[in-house]
């Protein structure tokens, strides 16, 4: 059986793929489209990240695949209805990055507080820049929407440092937001009471631009934005509009709706923005974790033994 690796995963993991009897692996630097057709001619399986997109059209054109592996948590990149239809099933890893995205979060919500890129920029150039006053996180609301694996370790570190946490879940219970120490309100009430408000949805088409127009009426003068999620859980001319007339403090993105988002973005280019190239899951630990978890769990997927993360 032939596994197609359209990525780069943490050689650990892929050893262990390659420990399968009977499995064999090839591994490329991610591709697309007609590319991608090509190369998954006799394969199995399919293991990808976010850069190579496995759409409906793609699917119709394979044949002989049984899973598709995401080395990550979103699968927003793999047509997972498309694939159910052809009896393909979707893997994903959970957990293996949740504490690495959840602490990338938290790095992005300091330096935005406290305007460390922009500080670090200036005296770059020499410039010794003593009047970018920032503002204390503690005491401050913190806003959670989505308190799945990432939102509930960000919830964690943010109770550490003395910050109020509210949140939104239409699944999760008031038990479980009680447990994990997040006062569980409806989605307005936290837009509205948040001094900083972070995103942990996956991007679905409810939580499509869930941070648009809207959001940026009924939130307090200056919120700031985290989005350490998916681009298109946030209207990025929404937002722009509430960075320049003020109704938004600042924003930190990890994320954009289309990726790269080019050098001359309006967001990427503001000096109310601290942003980072989709790197929430970047650490060499989550790049272990992720590999490991989606080579074996297709791995085991193909030889009959039980996996975890079946999305479809
Ligand atoms: P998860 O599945 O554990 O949690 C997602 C949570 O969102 C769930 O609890 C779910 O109930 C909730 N949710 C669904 N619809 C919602 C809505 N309308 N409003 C509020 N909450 C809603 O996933 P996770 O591991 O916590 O990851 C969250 C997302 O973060 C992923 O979908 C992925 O897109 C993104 N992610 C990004 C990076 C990165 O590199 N920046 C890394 C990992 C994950
Ligand atoms: C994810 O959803 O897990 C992330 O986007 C991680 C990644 O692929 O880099």
């Amino acid at each position: 059986m032939k596994v197609l690796i359209s990525a780069k995963l943490n050689p650990d993991g892929v050893a262990v793929l390659r420990g399968y009897k009977g499995i064999e692996v090839e591994e490329i630097a991610p591709v697309n489209g007609d590319e991608l057709v090509a190369k998954l001619e006799g394969c199995a399986a399919l293991i990808v990240r976010s850069e190579s997109k496995v759409t409906a059209d793609i699917l119709e054109q394979t044949r002989g695949l049984r899973v598709i592996g995401r080395a990550g948590t979103g699968y927003d990149n793999i047509d997972a209805k498309a694939a159910a239809a052809k009896g393909i099933a979707v893997l994903i890893a959970p957990g293996g990055n949740t504490v690495t995205t959840a602490e990338h979060t938290l790095g992005l919500m300091f330096a935005m507080a406290r305007h460390i890129p922009q500080a670090n920029e200036k005296l770059h150039k020499g410039e010794f820049d003593r009047k970018l006053v920032g503002f204390e996180l503690t005491g401050k609301t913190l806003g959670v929407l989505g308190l799945g694996n990432i939102g509930a370790v960000v919830a964690d570190r943010a109770l550490g440092l003395k910050m109020k946490v509210i949140g939104y879940d239409p699944v999760i219970s008031q038990e479980r937001a009680r447990e994990i120490g997040v006062d569980l309100l409806p989605l307005d009430e936290v837009i509205k009471r948040a001094d900083i408000l972070t995103l942990h949805t996956p991007v679905l088409p409810e939580t499509r631009h869930l941070v648009g127009k809207r959001a940026f009426e009924i939130c307090k003068p200056g919120m700031r934005l985290i989005n350490c999620a998916r681009g298109g859980l946030v209207d990025e001319a929404a937002l722009l509009e509430a960075l320049n007339s003020g109704k938004c403090g600042g924003a930190a993105l990890d994320v954009f709706e289309k990726e790269p988002p080019g050098a001359d973005h309006p967001l990427v280019m503001h000096p109310k923005v601290v942003c980072t190239p989709h790197l929430g899951a970047s650490t060499i630990d989550a790049q272990e974790k992720v590999g490991e978890i989606i080579c074996r769990n297709v791995g085991n997927f193909l030889t009959g033994k039980d996996y975890v993360g079946r999305v479809n």
